[in-house]
């Protein structure tokens, strides 16, 4: 048993930093069906409230266009529609096509599509009004280009808003990991019976990048107005900027 979860242990830090998206798409296909009564439980039912403080944070007028990146199950889509109304449009990307099936039953009536799409390719439309991506930053082979893709797929005056856990600092760090570290990857277990991806999570949080990396990556793709807010006893970051409008 000790060699099973060593080996465990030794791809997870594998995975942390090739962030190979065939392996990420793998992982998030198996934990689809237990996604989101897992991000319920480990959150204490506050993850709703982040998607909605980063639904203010993108400032919608009611006809917007959105694209949500990393969009998972469709939680943030689903925020994001209800905000835009029936004239607007949110289109969700991911390249697990699990986690998009479910956003798909999810997001019924409402006005939103899902496509299999790794932001890693996606062309510069130009064209959104605002681009998110909740807790999906993290997971990227190359978090810098991730960034310049969903900034090269905004509106001059867009809104990029990015939603991560962030890894912890200060007092409350000890009791936090222990969390993180040992509680979640064992309700990980239990619950959605995938240890290892939910040891994944707290081994990619540690590893990830904090609320002021995250703006520089912001800033250093171009965009202006960087501001941000730490939520949760400083695990969660919500930090949003804004595309320059154009000459003239
Ligand atoms: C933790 S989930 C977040 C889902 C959703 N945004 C939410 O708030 O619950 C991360 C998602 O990122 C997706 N993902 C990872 N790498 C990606 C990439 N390169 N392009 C698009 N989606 C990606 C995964 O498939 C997964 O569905």
């Amino acid at each position: 048993v000790r060699r099973q979860s060593k080996s465990a242990d030794l791809s997870t830090d594998h995975l942390v930093h090739s962030r190979d998206p065939r392996q990420i798409e793998r992982m998030f296909d198996a934990i689809a069906g237990r996604y989101d009564l897992m991000n319920r439980i480990m959150t204490f039912g506050q993850d709703g409230h982040w998607r909605t403080l980063a639904v203010t944070a993108a400032a919608l007028k009611s006809d917007a266009r959105v694209l949500d990146v990393a969009a998972g199950t469709g939680d943030l889509a689903i925020a994001l529609a209800r905000s835009v109304g029936p004239t607007g449009e949110v289109i969700g990307i991911d390249i697990s096509t699990r986690m998009l099936d479910l956003a798909r039953v999810k997001a019924a009536g409402l006005p939103t599509r899902f496509q299999v799409q790794d932001v890693l390719q996606l062309e510069p439309s130009g064209d959104f009004d605002a681009v998110t991506i909740a807790f999906g930053l993290r997971n990227l082979a190359d978090r810098a280009e991730g960034i310049r893709r969903m900034a090269g797929a905004l509106a001059p005056a867009g809104r990029l808003v990015v939603l991560e856990l962030t890894p912890v600092t200060g007092r409350l760090a000890r009791l936090i990991r222990l969390y993180e570290q040992q509680i979640i990857p064992l309700m990980g277990s239990l619950i959605a019976g995938r240890s290892q991806a939910y040891r994944y999570l707290s081994q990619s949080v540690e590893a990830s990048v904090n609320r002021g990396e995250i703006g520089r990556l912001l800033a250093d793709a171009g965009l202006i107005d960087v501001r941000s807010k730490s939520l949760a006893l400083g695990t969660v970051a919500l930090v949003w900027a804004t595309k320059p409008s154009a000459p003239g």
